[in-house]
């Protein structure tokens, strides 16, 4: 969907969604955790799949991501820091996967993982790292419903975000709006009420929160604090309605 005037227009972004991440969520009290998230006005459950492989570090895999899915009716946005990604596809599908993230270093072909994604039913997102640059994921932005900034290096959770991605965020935003393509925008690592106004302004709308969400402290309180900001911030430039 283009801009409502058809070419550049200047409107301000309408609804920037919060997507906490259950990486640092107790997982003892998970279904406790996703109702508080979802009740306190999360828009997306973001998922992390890590297997010790591409990322350093190893967490859970489709039969968690099928018990969050029995726990919430927000969307799962699910981050896969695998390799080999596309033979999990299918399972992930199954499992409940609303949108299916894929690493551009990762896989050998991203249009075709992509491709994969869209027919076994999620919604294919592409994420790249702090030290890839944009020009290696312009040409599958067309391909995408999500495009995902790493604002640390993945593996973790409560790290410190990587101030340079703010430029990486207007670059994308910017080559989004220029092509008038629908693809959200996601920044995921390191974002708190902090520095969640800056990402926001450069042009994201889905920003992803573990440790400011889960990390310690009342849960909703902390959602309720991270709204806030997002709610206040601002992004003016060409963007489409993405309803
Ligand atoms: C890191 C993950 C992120 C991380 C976000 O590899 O992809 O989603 O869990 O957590 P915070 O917000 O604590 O950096
Ligand atoms: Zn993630």
């Amino acid at each position: 969907m283009r801009a409502d005037n058809g070419q550049a227009g200047e409107y301000l972004i309408t609804l920037v969604k919060l997507a906490p991440s259950i990486l640092s969520a107790d997982f003892g009290r998970l279904r406790e955790q996703l109702s508080e998230a979802e009740g306190a006005g999360a828009h997306l459950i973001h998922v992390d799949v890590m297997d010790g492989h591409f990322v350093p570090n190893i967490t859970i895999g489709p039969v968690v991501v099928e018990a969050v899915r029995k726990y919430t009716s927000l969307p799962l946005d699910v981050h896969l820091m695998i390799s080999d990604a596309d033979k999990y596809i299918e399972a992930f599908a199954r499992a409940g996967a609303d949108y299916l993230t894929i690493h551009v270093e990762a896989v050998s072909d991203v249009r075709k993982t992509c491709g994969l994604i869209r027919q076994a039913g999620p919604r294919p997102g592409i994420a790249f790292n702090p030290e890839t640059p944009v020009r290696e994921v312009e040409t599958f932005l067309a391909d995408v419903d999500m495009v995902t900034v790493m604002s640390v290096n993945p593996g973790f959770g409560g790290q410190s975000f990587i101030q340079s991605s703010i430029e990486k965020v207007r670059e994308v935003r910017r080559i989004l709006d220029e092509r008038g393509l629908t693809a959200a925008l996601e920044v995921d690592g390191g974002v708190t009420r902090e520095n969640a106004a800056d990402v926001v302004a450069a042009g994201a709308h889905i920003l992803v929160a573990g440790a400011a969400v889960f990390g310690g402290g009342d849960i909703a309180g902390n959602i309720h604090r991270v709204l806030a900001v997002l709610s206040g911030a601002q992004y003016s430039g060409t963007r489409v309605d993405l309803g």
